[in-house]
């Protein structure tokens, strides 16, 4: 079989680590020329050359999605070189801890700030200009965002759970405006994936209310949904789609409130006692 993004030109932003390194991974290994941004230069390097010993091509460049003005320096450097992307992948996404909050309740708009315009407006531009130039060649495209299941539920981050949902939105909106131009657009919300420090080794992380294999989700299952997401192979069909990759995570809730509980999960029954006494 013919491999899945076999001559596609895929931009990735926030490739360095974790889902969007393993997304750059998969995508490759399906064929993919592979171009990625991220703030922190060394881990892109890392990867760069990573991408090219397994004999993709790869090209990494720093940029920080959150500065509207390092992406149209992106977008003037991609148009020198001639690429011209097939595929989006909106993958940058920090929470309030990661700009600095200290206290769950702490007003400090100027972090509201970095992360909707991290989350949310940098990716957007970015969208709206590649989806410009996809329009443009009447080639249509591929173009995917990375929400997370705290679009629908609790996280007790009201600002990223906020950016998160606007996302959702974002996504519909984009689905039905480049439909006509042969530009499908869907999002991934995984549910909590093991943070992983350069390479995917090393254990993964349990999580005992998962209901599936009760650990976290490894990243190179983001990975593979996005190749299944951004292939004409599985999804020539699909726009608009935010696929849950969580293991069941976001059901746990539902399943403890509902009952009855599958015998072998000792927690789904303390859990549901749990409910039963709080709620009658
Ligand atoms: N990890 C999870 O459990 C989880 C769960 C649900 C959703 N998500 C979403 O998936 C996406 C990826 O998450 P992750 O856990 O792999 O992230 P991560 O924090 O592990 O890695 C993010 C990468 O983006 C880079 N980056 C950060 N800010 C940047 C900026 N302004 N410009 C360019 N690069 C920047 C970082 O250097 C890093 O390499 C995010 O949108 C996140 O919200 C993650």
């Amino acid at each position: 079989m013919e491999q899945l993004l076999q001559g596609k030109q895929v931009l990735l932003t926030g490739a360095g680590r974790n889902i969007s390194r393993s997304i750059a991974l998969e995508m490759a290994a399906q064929g993919a020329s592979i171009y990625f941004v991220d703030i922190d230069e060394a881990q892109g390097e890392t990867l760069e050359k990573e991408l090219r010993e397994t004999g993709a091509k790869a090209q990494f460049r720093q940029v920080d999605v959150s500065d509207i003005s390092a992406i149209d320096k992106l977008l003037r450097h991609l148009a020198q070189e001639k690429i011209q992307i097939d595929i989006l992948v909106n993958s940058v996404g920090v929470d309030s801890w990661q700009m600095g909050q200290t206290k769950r309740d702490e007003i400090d708009v100027e972090i509201w700030h970095r992360v909707i315009n991290t989350n949310l407006l940098g990716p957007l531009y970015l969208t709206r200009m590649v989806s410009k130039n996809m329009i443009e060649t009447g080639k249509g495209g591929s173009i995917l965002f990375l929400s997370s299941i705290h679009q629908w539920f609790y996280k007790g981050d009201t600002i990223y759970s906020g950016s998160k949902a606007a996302v959702g939105m974002v996504i519909e909106e984009l689905a039905v405006q480049l439909a006509p131009h042969n530009i499908r657009v869907n999002g991934i919300a995984p549910g909590y994936v093991r943070h992983l420090t350069g390479n995917e080794k090393g254990k993964n992380l349990p999580l005992r209310n998962t209901p599936l294999r009760q650990q976290a989700v490894e990243p190179c299952y983001i990975g593979r949904a996005a190749v299944y997401l951004a292939s004409d192979y599985f999804s020539y069909c699909t726009t608009g789609t935010i696929l849950k990759v969580d293991g069941g995570l976001s059901l746990v809730n539902y399943l403890a409130a509902t009952g009855p509980m599958p015998s072998s999960n000792h927690w789904l029954r303390r859990l549901a006692r749990r409910y039963r006494r709080k709620f009658g």
